[in-house]
């Protein structure tokens, strides 16, 4: 047995079951509702099993479930079907979308634009294309995540090729304003192509491909309480976007290797379910989001939120820092306690490393170091809230009696 292997066991097994049990991590992943779960099963063993690219009966229902997750998808953002290409996870939408775009553009110009608090999904393919001469530019943002439209406007000239702003963001909720942002790229360059990452806004907010005036869309099946191994890029009719993994049969031309049909199913199951009840679930949410966070900075003393308050801020995000706590052991502690949550930059948390985002708007190492993340949903209860509120105060004050910061910040005194 390998050392990593021996050693998850023995955590696990350390670990039991906590008596009571609330995940709050969907910012890295979830579990899929019974409907949705429901939906994909017959697509592994009772129909659709077969290549949709292939001419036979299980390779055409399989077909036709790929062609209608297409459809409901495309209208759920204004779209037509022929404008989505699936891919198997966020990660790689993101990817095609700047590599793709920026490659095939590359005879207009060589700078690409991104917000400094991007999924590292886009920043990294973005900083890659130095390889191929490009250089990335990043828009600074304000303490509340949002981006400086002055700079941004600076930023934009004949070289810009390709601009990457997220609708909202994934660690602190901030919705950007988008289509302000996107009036200016038009007008400065209307031949700069424009991609959102609208992963943690999909099914939250409203999203419409014309008012937004966007040729590059990602969204992620797992984000919305999908399964994983499923995600789409929207490309706009006419935008040039180059292949950036090759191979033989695929019904998408942009996107080769057989597609995950169970997880299609899923993912358009989830986005109906949403979608269609996207109103009522959301002010369900924000009620939720709006107790938790009153309620942990009215109850601990050195907790900080992260991002906007209101409207600005993305209905299922809370995003805290706890001053003198560690944010890794915190969410140690808390899973002890059944509560399920994530640290710092959710997706490299587990590298030890403090949150891009929470540097970039200004706060300090340690304040990014003790930041906590909770992502809300239509599952969740008051009563899971007020589980959150009696735990957490005795799980960070527990923390700070055993923290050699707590110790310096007495000696600072
Ligand atoms: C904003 C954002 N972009 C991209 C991704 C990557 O998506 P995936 O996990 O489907 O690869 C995530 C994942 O958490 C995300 O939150």
């Amino acid at each position: 047995m390998s050392r990593d292997l021996e050693r998850v066991k023995n955590l696990l097994k350390a670990h039991g079951k906590p008596p009571r049990e609330v995940y709050f991590d969907l910012e890295n992943s979830g579990w899929v509702p019974d409907e949705v779960l429901k939906a994909m099963l017959p697509y592994f063993n009772v129909k659709g099993y077969g290549h949709p690219s292939i001419t036979n009966k299980p390779g055409w229902e399989a077909l036709e479930a790929l062609l209608e997750a297409q459809e409901y998808i495309a209208s759920s953002i204004g779209a037509n079907s022929s404008e989505i290409v699936f891919t198997h996870s966020g990660t790689e939408a993101n990817n095609l979308a700047i590599i793709g775009a920026s490659l095939a553009n590359k005879t207009r110009g060589r700078k690409i634009v991104v917000s400094s608090i991007e999924h590292y999904s886009v920043m990294l393919p973005a900083n890659e294309l130095a390889e191929h001469g490009f250089r990335t530019i990043q828009i600074p943002v304000d303490k509340d995540g949002r981006i400086d439209t002055d700079v941004l406007s600076s930023l934009i000239d004949k070289e810009t090729v390709l601009v990457s702003i997220q609708m909202v963001n994934h660690e602190i909720g901030t919705i950007q304003p988008l289509r302000e942002a996107v009036e200016i790229i038009r007008d400065k360059n209307p031949n700069t192509v424009i991609h959102t990452d609208a992963i943690d806004a999909y099914t939250r907010i409203p999203i419409n491909v014309e008012k937004i005036d966007v040729d590059l869309l990602s969204i992620s099946s797992h984000k919305i309480l999908g399964p994983k191994g499923a995600a789409a890029l929207f490309v706009r009719e006419g935008t040039k976007i180059k292949k950036i993994v090759y191979g033989a049969l695929s019904t998408q031309k942009l996107w080769p290797g057989v597609e995950n049909i169970p997880a299609i199913v899923g993912f358009h199951e989830a986005a109906r379910i949403a979608i269609e009840g996207m109103n009522k679930y959301m002010s369900y949410v924000t009620t939720l989001r709006d107790s938790l966070i009153n309620g942990i900075l009215g109850s601990i003393d050195g907790a900080i939120l992260n991002g906007p308050r209101g409207r600005d801020r993305v209905p299922d995000n809370v995003n805290i820092s706890f001053l003198y706590v560690e944010g890794e052991a915190l969410t140690v502690e808390l899973s002890l306690r059944g509560i399920y949550v994530s640290s710092g930059s959710a997706c490299t948390s587990r590298v030890l490393e403090p949150s891009h985002v929470l540097l970039a708007i200004g706060r300090k190492y340690e304040e990014a170091h003790g930041s906590i993340l909770f992502k809300i949903t239509r599952y969740h209860s008051f009563a899971d809230i007020d589980y959150v509120l009696q735990q957490l105060p005795v799980a960070v004050e527990r923390l700070r009696r055993l923290s050699p910061l707590i110790s310096k910040k007495n000696t600072d005194n």
